[in-house]
């Protein structure tokens, strides 16, 4: 693909201009203004964006101006598609004023977020008339801004299903059901990566991994036959798919990565000291 994707399902369409803050860019038919605008860097405000995932427009943070021949109209940039002619401002003075009031939101959402604060200070958006929500025990440490991302890719990437959203209103959290450990988490760490915020607190210990955010779920280790080093959890380990020969796979079952790469390697030099012995 040329120009990136808009959602996991982005099939390229035809080139066309788009005009951002009065530049022209080329793009095409299909992307979102918000993948155009992360490629060429320009800078819009965004936490439920993914690219591996479909857009949702959950956070609002990303909104803009858009439209054609002079009509304008408030926009989130991560559902828009981008459309041969069409005008976009990232900043104007409505756009900066509805992203400052949504950080305010924010910041009582998530009080002890540092990205957030960091993306308020951006708006002088320094402190929040909002009731900030309750921190004791919370499992996500004040910083969970219900974006929904670690709950989506959960269930639409890993086909997991382990978290969803809990309780109502001010009460909505994410978390396992019941608040039980889930066993139908596979420990990946798929939501730590998507998680905005770095709200979800996941550590190996020994030979499991520890979902802490997650109601302590415990999640097996696969150690390594040759270093002895837990590397992955058990259950991805065993259904990664390899690019190597039946065979091989076989030989270097039980291996980390790190192994397997170096057994890969010797084999290889083995393999060419043996063939350049035979041209001696
Ligand atoms: S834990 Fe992170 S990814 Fe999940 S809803 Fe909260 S902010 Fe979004
Ligand atoms: S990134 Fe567009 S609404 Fe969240």
């Amino acid at each position: 693909m040329i120009y990136g994707s808009a959602g996991k399902d982005h099939v390229p369409g035809k080139p066309v201009r788009v005009t951002i803050n009065g530049r022209q860019y080329r793009a095409e038919e299909g992307e979102t203004v918000l993948s155009v605008a992360i490629r060429e860097g320009i800078p819009i405000p965004h936490l439920c964006h993914e690219e591996s995932l479909d857009p949702y427009g959950a956070c609002r943070l990303c909104f803009v101006e858009a439209g054609k021949h002079g009509k304008r109209e408030m926009v989130t940039a991560c559902t828009l598609r981008v459309a041969e002619g069409l005008e976009v401002t990232t900043d104007t003075p409505t756009v900066t004023k509805h992203r400052a009031i949504l950080l305010e939101l924010y910041l009582a959402e998530a009080p002890k977020s540092e990205v957030i604060k960091e993306m308020a200070a951006r708006y002088g958006v320094m402190k929040t008339r909002f009731l900030k929500k309750m921190e004791t025990d919370d499992p996500l440490g004040g910083k969970c801004v219900l974006c929904g991302l670690c709950v989506r890719a959960c269930t639409e990437i890993m086909g997991a299903g382990a978290i969803g959203f809990i309780n109502r209103g001010p009460y909505t959290e994410v978390n396992t059901p019941f608040l039980e450990p889930s066993a139908d988490c596979y420990g990946c760490g798929a939501c730590v990566k998507v998680c905005p915020t770095h709200a979800i607190v996941m550590e190996d210990s020994g030979s499991e991994r520890v979902m802490k955010s997650w109601s302590g779920t415990r999640v097996p280790l696969a150690q390594c036959d040759c270093c002895g080093r837990y590397y992955a959890p058990k259950e991805l380990a065993a259904r990664t798919l390899s690019a190597l020969d039946p065979q091989l796979e076989r030989e270097l079952a039980g291996l980390c990565p790190s192994c397997r790469g170096k057994q890969i390697a010797e084999r290889e030099i083995l393999a060419r000291q043996g063939g350049a012995g035979n041209h001696a």
